[in-house]
C-alpha cells in the first residue's frame, strides 16, 4: 500500500516531469535546460541536449519528435558550448533571443545578435518545419525578425534555402560538425561559389573543392544525375532561382507524413536521407562524394572519369585528347590529358564530337547564355577559337540556352544512368576518324 503510493507519486513525476512542454518563448516564459517547446503538429522539437555518447557540454537544439533515435537537425550555440545545466532560453529585456546561464548575475552564452527596437512582446516558436523562429509580436505571430533556417548547422530541411543574397553579398549554406560528439563549426561546408557567370555547388574542406555538385540544368544539378532526382521524385522538389537578388536553392515536399534531410557529415560526405516508416531506417537517395569519381578533378584536364573502367584509375581521356604522361612510369597514376600532337583546332575543317552520359565540365570559365537555342551555340563556340566544348544549358527542353568552355576542361565524369551530352571541339581528322567508326 505505502509501496504502491510511492510508486504512483514517482509515475506521477516521471509523467509531468516528461512533458513540461511549452509552445513558445517569451521573457516572461524562459525555457530551462530539460524542458522543451514541441511544434505545433509534433514534428519537431527544441531542447538542451548533449552530443554524442561521451560528451557532457549542453547545447540547445531541435530534433524530430518522438524519434526512433536523436537526430539533432539544428544547433542554436554550436560553437558555444555550455559547461553545466544551467542555461536558459529566453527573450530579453530588448527582444532578444538569448542564452545564458542563470546566476547572479547571468551569464550570456549566445544570442540571436540581431538589432530590435526596444519591444519587449517578442515571442520564439518552433514551427512544423523545424524552424525555430522570433516573432515581434507575441500575439499575432505573423513576422519573423528572426529564423533558425537563416543560420544553419550541418542540415538542409525542406523549405530551408541556402545561397547567395546578392545585395548583402551573405552566403547561406551548411558546414560539418566538428566530430559525432561536437556540433562546433567543421571543416566541410555545402555551398555556392559566388561570383562566377553560372553558379556551382560544391562541397568544400576549407577553401578546397572536395566534390563539384555543378551548376543548375532545369531538373537538377549536373553533379546529381537526374535518375536519382526522379528516385527521390515521388517525395520532392528541386527548385533553383538565379535573378538580380538572389542564387539560392531550395527542396520541398509533397506529403507531410514524409520525413526527409539532406546532411554534410563531419568526414566531409553529403547525404539526401528519406525515413523509411517500415523499415525503421534511413534510405540515402544520393550520397556524394561516393565513387573516386566524385573526387573534384580526379583525372586532371581534358578527361573523363568512367565509373566501370578498372584500368589508369578509371580515367580516360575527352575526344581528341591524349594521355599526357603516355610513356612515363606508371607509377605516378593518371595526370590529365593534352590535345593530340599536331592537332589544329583554329579555322581547319575543326567540329565536335558528341558525349553523353556525363556530369558536365567545371564552369568556372564558362558563358551562360539562356536564350541562344542549340545551333546557334554551335555557330558561337565554333566562331571563338579559345572554345573548347558547348551545350545546351538547360535538358529539359533541348534546344535551349548555351553553355560555352574556354580553354582547360575539368572534373567531368560519366553516370551510369541519366547525365548530361557535351559538345567536345575537335581536329578535323578525329572528326573524321568519329565518322568511319561510327558509319
Ligand atoms: C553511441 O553508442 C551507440 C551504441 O554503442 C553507437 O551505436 C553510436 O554510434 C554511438 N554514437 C557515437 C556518436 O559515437
Ligand atoms: C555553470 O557554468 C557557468 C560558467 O562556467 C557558471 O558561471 C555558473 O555559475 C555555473 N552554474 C552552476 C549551477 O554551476
Ligand atoms: C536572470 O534571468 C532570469 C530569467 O530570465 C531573470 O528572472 C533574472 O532577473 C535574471 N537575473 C539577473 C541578475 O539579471
Ligand atoms: C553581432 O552582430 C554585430 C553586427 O552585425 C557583429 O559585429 C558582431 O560580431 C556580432 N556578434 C556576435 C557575437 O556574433
Ligand atoms: C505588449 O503586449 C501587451 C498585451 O497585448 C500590450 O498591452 C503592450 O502594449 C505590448 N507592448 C509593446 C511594447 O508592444
Ligand atoms: C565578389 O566580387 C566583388 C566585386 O568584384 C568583390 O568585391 C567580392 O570580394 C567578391 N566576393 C567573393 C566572395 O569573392
Ligand atoms: C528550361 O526550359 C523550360 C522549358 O522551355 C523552361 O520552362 C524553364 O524555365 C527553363 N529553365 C531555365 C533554368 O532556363
Ligand atoms: C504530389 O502529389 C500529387 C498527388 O498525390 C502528385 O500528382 C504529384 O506528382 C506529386 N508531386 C511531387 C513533386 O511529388
Ligand atoms: C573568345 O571568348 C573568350 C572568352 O569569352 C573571349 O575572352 C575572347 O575575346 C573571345 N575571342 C573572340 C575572337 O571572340
Ligand atoms: C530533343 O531533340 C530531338 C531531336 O532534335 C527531338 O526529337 C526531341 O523531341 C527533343 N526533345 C525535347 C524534350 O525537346
Amino acid at each position: 500500500m505505502y509501496a504502491g503510493k510511492n510508486l504512483l507519486l514517482f509515475l506521477f513525476v516521471l509523467v509531468f516531469k516528461l512533458c513540461f512542454c511549452i509552445d513558445s518563448i517569451t521573457r516572461n516564459q524562459p525555457l530551462k535546460d530539460g524542458d522543451s517547446l514541441i511544434s505545433e503538429k509534433e514534428r519537431f522539437e527544441l531542447g538542451f541536449f548533449s552530443p554524442g555518447n561521451y560528451s557532457s557540454s549542453r547545447y540547445v537544439g531541435v530534433w524530430y519528435y518522438k524519434f526512433p533515435e536523436r537526430i539533432i537537425v539544428w544547433v542554436a550555440n554550436r560553437d558555444s558550448p555550455m559547461k553545466n545545466t544551467s542555461g536558459v532560453l529566453s527573450v530579453d529585456k530588448t527582444g532578444q533571443l538569448v542564452l545564458f546561464y542563470s546566476g547572479t548575475p547571468n551569464v550570456s552564452i549566445w544570442s540571436s545578435n540581431i538589432s530590435v527596437s526596444g519591444d519587449n512582446n517578442n515571442s520564439a516558436k518552433l514551427l512544423d518545419t523545424g524552424n525555430f523562429v522570433l516573432y515581434k509580436d507575441a500575439f499575432s505571430q505573423k513576422n519573423f525578425i528572426w529564423q533558425g533556417f537563416d543560420h544553419p548547422t550541418d542540415t538542409y530541411l525542406p523549405e530551408m534555402k541556402l545561397g547567395w543574397n546578392k545585395r548583402t553579398g551573405k552566403n547561406k549554406f551548411i558546414t560539418s560538425w566538428k566530430s559525432p560528439e561536437d556540433p562546433g563549426t567543421g571543416q566541410y561546408s555545402y555551398r555556392f561559389d559566388v561570383n562566377q557567370t553560372v553558379p556551382q555547388l560544391f562541397i568544400y574542406k576549407g577553401l578546397e573543392p572536395i566534390m563539384r555538385i555543378g551548376s543548375w540544368n532545369g531538373i537538377t544539378y549536373s553533379g546529381i544525375s537526374e535518375y536519382t532526382v526522379k528516385a527521390v521524385g515521388d517525395v520532392s522538389k528541386l527548385l533553383y532561382t538565379d535573378n538580380e537578388e538572389e542564387v539560392s536553392t531550395y527542396y520541398i515536399i509533397n506529403s507531410t507524413s514524409v520525413i526527409t534531410r539532406f546532411v554534410l557529415d563531419d568526414r566531409g560526405v553529403a547525404k539526401r536521407l528519406n525515413w523509411n516508416p517500415e523499415l525503421r531506417k534511413w534510405d540515402a537517395f544520393w550520397t556524394g562524394p561516393y565513387s573516386q569519381c566524385d573526387n573534384y578533378a580526379y583525372c586532371g584536364e581534358f578527361s573523363n572519369c568512367n565509373p566501370v573502367k578498372v584500368a589508369d584509375q578509371g580515367c580516360e581521356c575527352l575526344p581528341g585528347y591524349k594521355d599526357k604522361s603516355e610513356g612515363d612510369s606508371p607509377t605516378n597514376g593518371f595526370e590529365g590529358c593534352v590535345t593530340k600532337p599536331g592537332a589544329v583546332m583554329c579555322r581547319n575543317g575543326e567540329g565536335f564530337r558528341k558525349m553523353s552520359g556525363l556530369k558536365l565540365p567545371d564552369t568556372t570559365n564558362a558563358l551562360l547564355d539562356s536564350d541562344l537555342e542549340i545551333e546557334a551555340c554551335r555557330t558561337f563556340c565554333l566562331q571563338n577559337c579559345s572554345c573548347t566544348a558547348y551545350t545546351p544549358s538547360n535538358i529539359t527542353s533541348n534546344s535551349t540556352g548555351c553553355l560555352t568552355w574556354y580553354g582547360k576542361l575539368v572534373d567531368v565524369r560519366e553516370f551510369s544512368g541519366g547525365g548530361q551530352v557535351l559538345y567536345i571541339r575537335v581536329d578535323h581528322d578525329e572528326l573524321g576518324m568519329y565518322l568511319l567508326f561510327s558509319g
